[in-house]
């Protein structure tokens, strides 16, 4: 968190990502004067543990400097659920306060590497119970 590079936003976030390894890794997020390219804490830490080959993450926490929990955009939402659908989330709001979050519970009809092969979809319904016909 205080290594964030958040001069737009103002608002710092880290994350560290524990590995099976026991090893963990950091992020914080990066933004950009062109705004679109910046990135979020949390992806910057899945990214970094992809890039040096560590194991599966088993859990993330993310802490902010704004004195609330934050909950994973809806990108790091779709990141997390590829690289790290089981890991636990613990959400910090940076003066000792946190909750516990699933991936599965905040991205609850996920889009992911199954969609790309129908023979392992499992049979869906929409909220109003409907199947496809
Ligand atoms: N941000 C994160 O790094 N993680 C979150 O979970 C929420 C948002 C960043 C993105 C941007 O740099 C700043 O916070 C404001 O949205």
């Amino acid at each position: 968190m205080k290594l964030a590079h958040a001069p737009y936003s103002g608002f710092r976030v880290g994350a560290a990502a524990l590995v099976d390894s026991g090893d963990i890794v950091v992020g914080c997020n990066i933004e950009n004067a062109a705004y679109s390219p910046s990135i979020c804490a949390e992806r910057v830490a899945l990214f970094s543990s992809w890039a040096q080959g560590k194991g599966k993450v088993e859990a993330i926490a993310i802490v902010t400097a704004s004195g609330a929990t934050a909950a994973p955009c809806g990108v790091c939402r779709q990141v997390l659920w590829e690289l790290a659908r089981d890991a636990e989330l613990i959400l910090e709001d940076g003066k000792g306060g946190y909750l516990i979050e699933t991936v599965r519970n905040l991205l609850p009809r996920p889009f992911g590497p199954e969609d790309l092969d129908v023979s392992k979809l499992p049979p869906r319904q929409g909220a109003d119970g409907r199947q496809p016909s």
